[in-house]
């Protein structure tokens, strides 16, 4: 134990007792004061188990928990006990994980992208280990954080259409170039770093990756650094209908750590796991605060629904084509709704959903969102300023 989380971080459930029987007691007393907030539910015994499974399922990998993906405190609090480092990609996450004590060589600034305040804080709280992908980045660590331990971050070798995101990393072309400025500079590299992007991960592209991230270790060896480090991103799949992807995933990893990476080389794999910790431990509830009808249909559509809007007052990120459910199942005999779905009002950028057949709501009806626990919690307590909902976190006996 490291005595990081204890009894009073969490509420203590007995095996069998699941996160809708919490909700619904909790939605009972809430009802009960006419409390209408928006709150979380969070099984941290659901984290436990994938920590273990990723541990099983890759057990050369060493995870660090990307910050930005659930800065929440019984999350970090957790992921810290059970040993994880964490990704930080600016000084206030850095703060964050070291607010609870996790020291600084468990925590990688991870940013491709770093101000030079928050570098120097980095800096100046013992954080090490950083990544560059060109020279302006790597200029500014030389200047201001002379003892940091750089990863050179490559280019993931993707198809751009299956991984729009990935915009960051240097070319293998020019590796050699950069590494040789960071020699100059007196810059201390010590090994490699890449991120596939998140969304419709191909197993292939890892393999692809090490084989490039591999080419660069040579490279570096021979401009004589101590190359001893690789980070393989994120980007594994969360939920648990994902599983033959993630063993898919996870077979190609090994095979290919071991094909370019072999065991006992010297070199040590860490990994950025994010929505694969978090996403299917979190369940959100939120209550209908407004309604207001919208036009009825154009002629030519079947008629039978009216455009509606429903409007919910809470504050955090729902991610597109996230899963709505009902407390109540909704009744046959009542029609559906095609319906629009709106977060606080007066943010035009909350609009969740549109054409939604939603069953016919009252102010005051909840809704559960599943899978809610990745990038949907801010790390600054207020988002425009509203409120962040509580989150109560839970954890079964056999769990803890
Ligand atoms: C650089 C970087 N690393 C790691 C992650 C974690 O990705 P995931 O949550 O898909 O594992 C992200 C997500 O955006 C990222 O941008």
């Amino acid at each position: 134990m490291n005595q990081y989380l204890n009894e009073s971080n969490f509420m203590m459930v007995e095996e069998g007792f699941t996160t809708r029987d919490l909700l619904e007691n909790l939605l009972v007393e809430l009802c009960q004061v006419s409390d209408q907030q928006a709150f979380f539910v969070a099984d941290l015994g659901d984290v436990v188990k994938k920590h273990l499974h990723f541990l099983k399922a890759l057990p050369r990998v060493k995870p660090y928990f990307p910050v930005k993906c659930n800065g929440s405190e019984g999350v970090i609090r957790l992921l810290a006990e059970l040993g994880t480092g964490f990704a930080c990609t600016n000084k206030a996450e850095i703060a964050r994980v070291q607010s609870i004590g996790v020291p600084a060589e468990k925590i990688f600034y991870s940013s491709p992208c770093k101000q030079v305040a928050h570098i120097k804080y980095a800096a100046s709280h013992g954080v090490q280990l950083m990544t560059f992908d060109n020279e302006v980045e790597l200029s500014k660590v030389a200047r201001s954080h002379p003892r940091a331990r750089m990863l050179l971050g490559i280019a993931a070798d993707s198809s751009p259409s299956a991984h729009p995101s990935m915009t960051f990393g240097a070319t293998l072309k020019s590796c050699q170039h950069l590494l040789e400025t960071a020699k100059e500079q007196a810059v201390e590299v010590v090994g490699i770093s890449f991120h596939l992007g998140s969304c419709g991960l191909e197993p292939q592209a890892f393999a692809q990756s090490v084989a490039a991230a591999q080419m660069a270790f040579e490279m570096g060896t021979e401009l004589g650094y101590r190359m001893h480090l690789l980070d393989i991103g994120g980007g594994i799949p969360s939920t648990e209908d994902t599983r033959a992807q993630f063993e898919e995933i996870a077979a190609v990893i090994n095979s290919t750590l071991d094909l370019y990476f072999p065991d006992g080389c010297g070199v040590e794999i860490i990994a950025r796991p994010g929505r694969y910790y978090v996403n299917s431990a979190f369940t959100f509830a939120a209550s209908i605060t407004a309604m207001e009808e919208g036009p009825t249909e154009q002629p030519g559509s079947d008629g039978r629904a009216e455009a509606r809007q429903v409007t919910g007052h809470w504050c955090i990120l729902i991610p597109c084509g996230c899963s709505i459910f009902f407390l109540q199942k909704p009744c046959p005999d009542h029609p559906s709704h095609s319906s629009s779905l709106w977060g606080p009002p007066g943010h035009a950028e909350d609009r969740i959903a549109d054409g939604l057949e939603l069953p016919e709501l009252q102010v005051g009806d909840w809704l559960i969102f599943k899978d809610m626990g990745a990038y949907t919690i801010a790390t600054s307590p207020s988002l425009g300023g509203c409120p962040q909902p509580q989150i109560t976190y839970a954890m079964s006996r056999v769990a803890w």
